[in-house]
């Protein structure tokens, strides 16, 4: 048997740089301020960092709009910071994931600079650059930041592209050129010493050359393009492509972001002969709530549902790719608030249930900065306390179109970006520790309660509780390898599953509701039952029957 890579048995630690650390007042984390904390990663049992963009950015969109992706952010700090991050990750032993953003850069890009300034300029085919038809946009397409997808540019009566803002203009990936400066680029920052990508919208880079208009949906000015551009006609060509001439040469791990992949593409991804990606962020339980504004509606959810968005990827990749295994991002809201209970009496008990419910799963689970100890939503008072450019672009374009201020505050609290960007809570002093100047966007009103330092001073804290989790994975290989089997599959409250492998199996059982429930696992057979896992108290016997759960009780049963 060939041996394990290193990424199918690793934990992931996201950061986002802006909001971690802070070492130098300016009210904004940065480099040598994660430095400070690599420690405490490390005590948690971290074994790869993924680090959004440090790269030189006027900051439309906190960094995923790149000016120069061989230069670090001033505000984050110096190379020599980020050279000796690198080095102290290594020290203790973790790895480092960058983020690569190249389905676009920012409009200050120079290649940009450059391919604007004229038609004929040799830069000009780095971006996607087309006439208007009939005085209007090439296409109908809407941009995912609100308005039209495509900006109009005096200088040569062209439009150009922008899936994001229009300060973040696509790039053409049908240009041998660009394709050879971004593998390039990657290999500078590999030969450094990083240990791989997580991709951003990836599966954007190849469009439909002939560029068609959407279907508009009544009540809207633009349609969604995406058909046309995600998993697009060469996808699969250039990431080969970028395989065998970058990342083969290297000893990586690589995840895409991946808006709107199925399990089916999910497969092509990240099957080990077809050489592309080590494995996909997928966002269908992401999109539990969605309805007819997207996100924003806001709807609720249904456990079932995301049993089965979870089962199927769990069973579609089982031997034939790979699963990464996520509740939270810098996109997403926290998800104690959102699938768990953040009322202070379920708090800690439902972020324990949902890290169980993940973490017994198989593929790579990822971490984001303060899920390990339980921080939850923000509602901030006002639209002026919000600093997303997502969400005040939505702002701007529902009021215009006359919708209630109470309306579009309940969609930004439900699903608001900035939900998972208020400042890390470190401590129980002053904007909790974060910063001894003004952060960039206020601190999360519950950080006296919730905040790092009493997570380390309680052993029974949702803290120790993920660093048990990931020990398990460390040191049991059917929390690796084994395969997945759902139970209950129409129980609206309880997600049973089992995982087995050669002879063992293990059982993982989880309340997600807030009252006490009743359910017996017969199936399984007559079998010797030991709790390896639990966030109750110890119960006398253990047994298949009748077992109850308390709200929220999850727990990991070996049966022998
Ligand atoms: C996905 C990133 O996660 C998000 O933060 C960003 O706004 C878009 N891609 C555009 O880069």
């Amino acid at each position: 048997m060939t041996q394990t890579p290193w990424w199918k048995k690793s934990v992931v630690y996201q950061i986002y740089p802006r909001s971690f650390n802070d070492s130098n007042g300016d009210g904004i984390g940065d480099i040598p301020g994660m430095i400070q904390k690599l420690d405490y990663i490390k005590e948690l049992g971290i074994d790869v960092i993924w680090l959004s963009p440090v790269y030189d950015s006027p900051n439309d969109d906190n960094g995923y709009d790149i000016r120069d992706y061989q230069a670090i952010m001033d505000e984050f700090g110096t190379m020599e910071d980020f050279d000796l991050l690198l080095q102290q990750i290594h020290e203790r032993g973790m790895k480092l994931v960058m983020d690569l953003v190249v389905n676009h850069t920012s409009d200050e890009h120079e290649w940009f600079i450059e391919s604007r300034s004229s038609a004929k300029s040799p830069k000009r085919d780095y971006y996607i650059w087309k006439k208007g038809i009939d005085g209007r946009e090439p296409t109908n397409w809407a941009s995912n930041f609100g308005g039209s997808a495509w900006e109009y540019d005096e200088n040569t009566e062209e439009y150009y592209l922008h899936l994001f803002s229009k300060k973040q203009p696509d790039l053409n990936w049908e240009n041998p050129l660009l394709r050879e400066d971004i593998y390039e680029m990657m290999k500078w920052w590999l030969d450094k010493g990083v240990d791989g990508f997580r991709m951003d919208v990836i599966n954007f880079i190849s469009k439909d050359q002939r560029y068609p208009d959407g279907e508009v949906k009544p009540g809207n000015k633009y349609a969604s393009g995406s058909s046309y551009f995600r998993n697009g006609p060469r996808i699969h060509e250039f990431l080969q492509e970028m395989y065998t001439k970058v990342l083969s040469h290297y000893d990586t791990m690589t995840v895409g972001e991946m808006p709107g992949v199925g399990v089916e593409e999910g497969k092509l991804y990240t099957a080990e002969e077809r050489k592309e990606l080590n494995m996909v962020f997928h966002f269908e339980h992401m999109g539990l709530g969605d309805g007819e504004h997207g996100k924003w509606s806001a709807l609720s959810w249904k456990l079932t549902d995301l049993k089965r968005i979870m089962t199927k990827w769990q069973k579609g990749l089982d031997q034939k790719g790979w699963n990464s295994l996520y509740w939270n991002n810098h996109d997403q809201p926290r998800v104690v608030s959102r699938f768990g209970n953040d009322n202070e009496k379920f708090r800690e008990k439902s972020a324990k249930m949902l890290a169980t419910c993940l973490h017994g799963m198989k593929g790579t689970p990822y971490v984001y900065q303060g899920e390990e100890i339980g921080m939850t939503n923000v509602a901030f008072p006002t639209i002026e306390d919000y600093e997303d450019i997502e969400t005040l672009n939505w702002y701007k374009e529902q009021k215009e179109k006359g919708i209630e201020e109470a309306e579009m505050m309940r969609a930004i609290y439900a699903r608001g970006r900035d939900n998972a960007r208020t400042p890390m809570q470190w401590n129980d002093s002053k904007h909790a520790g974060f910063t001894t100047g003004v952060p960039w966007l206020q601190v999360n009103p519950n950080y006296k309660r919730i905040n790092v330092t009493n997570s380390l001073n309680d052993p029974h804290s949702v803290f120790y509780y993920y660093k048990s989790l990931i020990e398990l994975r460390k040191k049991d290989e059917t929390i690796v390898h084994g395969s997945y089997h759902l139970l209950l599959p129409d129980d609206e409250d309880v997600y049973a599953y089992t995982r087995t492998y050669k002879d063992d199996m293990l059982l993982i059982v989880c309340n997600f509701s807030s009252s006490v429930q009743t359910r017996s696992f017969s199936e399984l057979g007559e079998r010797k039952v030991d709790r390896i896992l639990s966030n109750e108290d110890s119960k006398q016997t253990y047994s298949l029957e009748n077992v109850e759960l308390s709200p929220y009780e999850a727990f990991i049963y070996r049966l022998t």
